[in-house]
């Protein structure tokens, strides 16, 4: 299940990028996304929080919808590294979002004292929610 070692390295590092852009005045959690798409293109992305709360999106979102107004509707990986101490594992909105584009595509979350994990997709989201195409 895991990518090569060059591409994981790169994935996780395009992510700690993007959560240094996190806009979180609010929760002061910086999240960041890198999703590497089928055609070997990387989008990343970061929490943008707004003061009326609820319109908050996460990184993994604004990393997949980068990726699918460039063009990509096909998701191999994802990374998630955050500026907390523990694993930040994708909400359950964004697990169900990105499911939309590839429910086989690898979860890599990565701490910041370089602990490493992998899913599928389909694993941390069972019995999704999806229509046929
Ligand atoms: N957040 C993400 O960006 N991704 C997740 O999967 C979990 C939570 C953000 C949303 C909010 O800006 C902050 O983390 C605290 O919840």
């Amino acid at each position: 299940m895991k990518l090569d070692a060059k591409t994981e390295r790169s994935l996780i590092s395009e992510a700690r990028k993007a959560a240094a852009k996190a806009y979180s005045p609010f929760s002061k959690v910086e999240v960041g996304a890198a999703i590497l798409t089928s055609d070997g293109q990387v989008f990343s992305g970061c929490n943008v929080e707004n003061s009326s709360y609820g319109l908050s999106i996460c990184a993994e979102r604004t990393a997949a919808v980068k990726a699918v107004s460039a063009g990509s509707r096909s998701f191999s990986a994802v990374a998630v590294v955050s500026n907390l101490e523990e694993l930040t594992y994708p909400c359950g909105a964004c697990r169900q979002f990105l499911s939309e584009f590839g429910i086989d595509m690898v979860v890599i979350v990565a701490s910041g004292k370089g602990e490493v994990t992998y899913h599928r997709l389909g694993e941390l989201l069972p019995e999704a929610f999806r229509l046929e195409k």
